[in-house]
Parts: structure tokens; C-alpha cells; sequence
């Protein structure tokens, strides 16, 4: 994990919030080519659920709803973590994390004490622990200028409430009916205490949430649909399929309004983790607020004049933590002539830029050769134009970011109008006709493809 944190760092992929002030917990801004990432990520999601099918459409709630949602949603009461203080170096951890740790089930670096760090809390003689108590996760603000009882609301803690919210409205203009979903990508919030695995865990986040309404005694089989789909949504994004496992939760683990639940895991670097969740919420939600609002939430069918409250199966992932995915899968090192190069090898129609335009040398006309190349490639692709520093060391930014081609202009080029084209993976360069760049570089884009990770093994 550390590697690839400094590779984030170092290329501007994702670093630190408030970095001048010295950053806050758990909270990451994305640079430019982490925004590229993030949106290639993003836009598969969209692709997969709206583009792909008939049967989803989209939706972008508030951020902040009203503070009922939150009562009838069981976020108020229970959306909560144990939480102990060290009263000797202040610090707050988790009470089923410590006890996971001293029963041996879990390792998390995070819970040594400030004051003792090859210790646990309360292991230390300076370590004064605080029984556990239930902490809220939801971040608390007010509406208005003036803070009283009626003006609290909240930041969502999770992307879905939004939906259920909007489920009649939508109902009454999408011409759908169940089984149908609802898609949304925006941010979340918790206030958690994370064992400070990069982007892991955030305070922030955004989640890539789908609700599908469905008749009841379909809930099963499209919970058993969606499990699947998910899982292939992954791996077509080129992850290793042998490091994700789906994990049905055990009765103790389930979500309040869930009666059956499994994670897609992936094996990070910290071990097997969920990366996604895909629940059966049952009527739970839609009961909860037409309850607490007053309005029936039901699907009446026209035809026969059947009405139910449809059940909800719902696949959950966190955008950011398929970022982090993609770059554990992809963060490769080889050897090129003697010398170390690391290479994210990721997909390459998840890769920031596609493609970087090179001049060999900066003079006989060769950069404004390659600027023009540059300018017709970045009509069909994100590409990048690059003089800056030698012709090996603009290879190995570009294979720090994933860039799967390079295109370099040189001298024989002003003769005869052909480049050379250089793969990041085989490392094999080809003469072709520039004319032929971007016929050559879609077609590429567009071939199926496998990891070369995965050819190696
Ligand atoms: N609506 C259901 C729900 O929110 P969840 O398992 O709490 O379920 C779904 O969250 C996904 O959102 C997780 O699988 C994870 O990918 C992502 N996620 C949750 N909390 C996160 C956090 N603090 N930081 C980053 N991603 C998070």
C-alpha cells in the first residue's frame, strides 16, 4: 500500500486534503489524472446500468434531505460505532476493532497508542481507556443562521435514502414498473475512525448505489442476478478475478434493514476487504417513510388493480474504493535495461490517457510535428503532448499513470511521415504511417484485453 500511496503522491493521482495546513483524517483530494481514472470509473457504471439496460434510470438527489429521513431510515438510532478514548495520548478508537485485534481475528495498525506505538491501547501503563460508548456517524449541520432544534439536518451518510425519497416521483414519470431500479453517483459522509488505509475509508466518498423495486416473490432471484452481474462488472474492468470473492454476511453482520447481504471482496494489500455490497432490503425502507411521511409508497398495477410495496435489492460500491482496486490490480514493477520501472497496467479503456505524443528531440521541426499529431488524436482520445526531459524519462511518467501507447516523432518521421508506436506492457515499437494513428490506436482500444499480470501467472 505504501508504494502505491507514494505513486499517487508523486504523479498527483490522489494526495492529502488541506495538505498546507497539515491534511486532515482521512480525507483525499484526486488530481488530474485521478479525476480521469475516477471518471472512467464512473462512466462504466453508468454504461452498465443505464446505457446497457432498459430497465434503470437515473436519478441526483440532495446531499441534505429532511431530517425525518433519517428517523424513518433507523440512521438516527443505529448508525452508530462503539468507540473508546485513550485518555493518556487522546487519540479514539474503535471497541470492536481493539477487540478483534486482542483476540487475534484482525491486525489494525491504526490502534497502537500514540504514546506506545509497539502497543495496543491499555496495554501500555500510560494507556487509561474510556469504557465504550455509541458514536453517531453522521456528520450534523444546521439550516439557517441561527442554530436551534429545528434547523439540525445531516450530511447522508449513505447515497440510497435519496432514492427511496424520490421512488413515487419517479414512479409517476419514468413509464416503469417493477422490476425496475433507480441509479445514483454522488458523495457521502461519515464521520468514521479508520485505520488510515489511504482511500479505503474516508470521510467522504462517493458511492455508485442502484435500487431495484422488485414484486416480492421476485426479491430472491434478483438478488441472485445482481450478485452476478456485479462481480462481471469487475472483472470487464479488467481486475483480477482471482482476488475478488463474493462473502454472504454472517446473521451478526447484517445492516438493520437487510435480510441478506453479501460483499464483493477484493484481496488488497491489507487482506480480503469489501469493495462492494449487494443487500436485500426487503420493504424495509419504503414501509419506513410512508410511514414517517404519511404517503403510500406502493406500486398499484393498472391493469389488474394488484398493489404491493415493492422489495428492494440493492448493489452499494464506493467509487473511490474502486479506484483504490484498480490501482492495487494494475501497480505492477519490471526491469527495462537494468533499471527498475513501475507501471500501473491497467486496463486501457480505464486508463487516464490513452495515448502520449513524443518528440524525440526538441528541434528540426520534430515538437511541431508532434503537436499537430498530438491536436488530431486528442479529438478520438485523451492523449498528452510531452518535450519535457529525456525520451526514456517521458516513457516512465507515462507508464507511472498507465498510458498504454506512446507515439514518438523523430527524424525519420519529417521523411518519410511514419512514427514510431510503443506499447507499455510488451514494450515492442512500431513503425506505422502517422495517417494511420488513430484508425490503429481505436481499433486497439476497443480489442478485447487481458492483463498481462494475469498472462504471466
Ligand atoms: N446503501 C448501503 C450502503 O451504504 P455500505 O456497505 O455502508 O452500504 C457501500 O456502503 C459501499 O460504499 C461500500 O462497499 C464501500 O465501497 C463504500 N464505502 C462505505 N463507506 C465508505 C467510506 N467511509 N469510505 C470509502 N468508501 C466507503
Amino acid at each position: 500500500m505504501d508504494k502505491i500511496v507514494a505513486l499517487c503522491k508523486r504523479r498527483g493521482i490522489i494526495f492529502p486534503a488541506s495538505e498546507i495546513y497539515g491534511g486532515i483524517a482521512n480525507t483525499y483530494d484526486y488530481g488530474h489524472y485521478g479525476v480521469l481514472l475516477k471518471n472512467n470509473i464512473a462512466g462504466a457504471w453508468w454504461k452498465a446500468m443505464i446505457q446497457e439496460r432498459d430497465d434503470i434510470v437515473a436519478l441526483d438527489s440532495a446531499i441534505i434531505q429532511h431530517p425525518r429521513t433519517w428517523e424513518a431510515s433507523g440512521h438516527l438510532a443505529g448508525f452508530t460505532d462503539p468507540l473508546v478514548d485513550c485518555r493518556a495520548c487522546k487519540r479514539r478508537f474503535r471497541a470492536d476493532h481493539l477487540e478483534e485485534v486482542r483476540n487475534g481475528t484482525a491486525e489494525h495498525p491504526d490502534l497502537r497508542c500514540g504514546r506506545a506505538p509497539s502497543k495496543l491501547p491499555g496495554e501500555h501503563a500510560d494507556c487509561d481507556l474510556t469504557e465504550a460508548r455509541e458514536f453517531n456517524l453522521m456528520f450534523e449541520t444546521s439550516i439557517g443562521p441561527v442554530k436551534d432544534a429545528g434547523s439540525t439536518v445531516y450530511l447522508r451518510p449513505e447515497t440510497a435514502q435519496g432514492i427511496f425519497l424520490a421512488f413515487k416521483t419517479t414512479l409517476g414519470f419514468a413509464r416503469k414498473k417493477p422490476p425496475f431500479g433507480i441509479a445514483q453517483i454522488g458523495k457521502s459522509f461519515r464521520n468514521e475512525i479508520t485505520p488510515g488505509n489511504f482511500i479505503f475509508r474516508t470521510l467522504e466518498f462517493e458511492q455508485m448505489e442502484m435500487e431495484f423495486f422488485v414484486p416480492p416473490s421476485e426479491a430472491e432471484h434478483w438478488h441472485q442476478h445482481w450478485m452476478e452481474q456485479r462481480m462481471a462488472w469487475y472483472v470487464s474492468l479488467g481486475i483480477d478475478p482471482e482476488k475478488l470473492r463474493l462473502r454472504p454476511h454472517g446473521e451478526d453482520e447484517l445492516s438493520h434493514y437487510s435480510s441478506a447481504t453479501s460483499d464483493i471482496e477484493y484481496l488488497y494489500p491489507i487482506g480480503w476487504s469489501e469493495l462492494e455490497g449487494i443487500a436485500n432490503r426487503g420493504d424495509f425502507d419504503l414501509t419506513q417513510h410512508a410511514k414517517y411521511s404519511g404517503q403510500k409508497l406502493e406500486y398499484v398495477d393498472t391493469a389488474s388493480g394488484d398493489r404491493y410495496v415493492p422489495h428492494v435489492i440493492e448493489p452499494a460500491a464506493g467509487l473511490g474504493r474502486t479506484v483504490l482496486t484498480l490501482l492495487c490490480d494494475a501497480y505492477d514493477e519490471d526491469e527495462i535495461g537494468g533499471e527498475q520501472r513501475t507501471v500501473l497496467r491497467l486496463k486501457p479503456a480505464m486508463a487516464p490517457i490513452k495515448v502520449a505524443v513524443l518528440p524525440l528531440v526538441n528541434k528540426e521541426g520534430q515538437p511541431e510535428r508532434a503537436r499537430e499529431i498530438y491536436e488530431e488524436l486528442r479529438e478520438l482520445m485523451p492523449a498528452e503532448y510531452d518535450t519535457g526531459g529525456s525520451i526514456g524519462k517521458r516513457y516512465r511518467r507515462q507508464d507511472e499513470i498507465g498510458t498504454p501507447w506512446g507515439v514518438t516523432v523523430d527524424h525519420q518521421t519529417m521523411d518519410d511521415g511514419t512514427v514510431t508506436l510503443r506499447d507499455r506492457d510488451t514494450l515492442e515499437q512500431e513503425r506505422i504511417p502517422a495517417s494511420e494513428l488513430g484508425d490503429e490506436l481505436q481499433r486497439r482500444l476497443a480489442a478485447p484485453w487481458t492483463s498481462p499480470k494475469l498472462v504471466r501467472r
